[in-house]
């Protein structure tokens, strides 16, 4: 089974809508997914609960915050965590044991981006990362033609290893048009979504090879 982790110690950066698309996304291929959501206000979990009610979604498995077990049916391919804003110490520490691969959004901020270089930082740092080698791969969300501003940033993670600026999503209203509906951006009707699938391709092919698994 694939675990992928998504986390920023900021909130509001995307974290659940890469959780839902990217789950959305690999279900629409056919595989068996499951969507762990650690935040108590259980958007991932809701997002999951609306998909499974429509027949023609390939459904997900949802596994709630509070499930201390945290179980997913055996035959799961892909467990795709979503991470509460905020997590630090040995939360975090905890959490990350369980990761290979994290994805970390971050918005084209100068603020944000300094907190996610802390950030990277941090997880850099903890012991199960550094022992296990998960890769981080840094997803820009919410961009509109600013991704320059991330030059920086590409350039501080080219310099640590297992560390990788991916690709920059759009700031799209197909993102809010796809949760409200229990799906991901690649399933919606139409062909408004062109720009926004163009833009998943770098991650996806990131996330199916050997360069974002330990
Ligand atoms: N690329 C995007 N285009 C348009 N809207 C977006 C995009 N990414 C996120 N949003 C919207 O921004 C809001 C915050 O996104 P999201 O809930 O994914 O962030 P989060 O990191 O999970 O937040 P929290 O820390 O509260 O859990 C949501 O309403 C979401 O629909
Ligand atoms: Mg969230």
């Amino acid at each position: 089974m694939r675990k992928i982790m998504v986390l920023n110690a900021k909130g509001g950066a995307g974290k659940s809508t890469v959780a839902t698309n990217l789950a959305a996304y690999y279900a629409s291929q056919g595989k068996k997914v499951a969507i762990a959501d650690f935040d108590p206000q259980e958007s991932s979990l809701e997002w999951v609960l609306e998909r499974n009610k429509n027949e023609e979604l390939q459904p997900i498995h949802g596994v709630a915050s509070h499930d201390q077990t945290f179980r997913v049916p055996r035959s799961t391919e892909y467990l795709i965590v979503d991470v509460p804003a905020a997590m630090h110490g040995d939360d975090l520490k905890k959490l990350v044991k369980r990761a290979e691969t994290i994805i970390v959004p971050v918005m084209p901020s100068p603020i944000d981006i300094r907190a996610c270089k802390h950030f990277i930082e941090e997880l850099r740092s903890t012991p199960t990362i550094t022992g296990k080698k998960a890769k981080i791969g840094v997803v820009a969300n919410r961009c509109n033609g600013n991704s320059n501003i991330f030059l920086e940033l590409d350039e501080y993670l080219e310099k640590i290893k297992g560390t990788k600026y991916v690709t920059a999503l759009r700031d799209s209203n197909n993102y809010i048009r796809a949760v409200a509906q229990g799906m991901g951006v690649h399933e919606l009707p139409g062909t408004s979504n062109r720009i926004d699938i163009a833009e998943w391709e770098p991650l996806i092919e990131w996330l199916d090879s050997k360069r974002s698994t330990p």
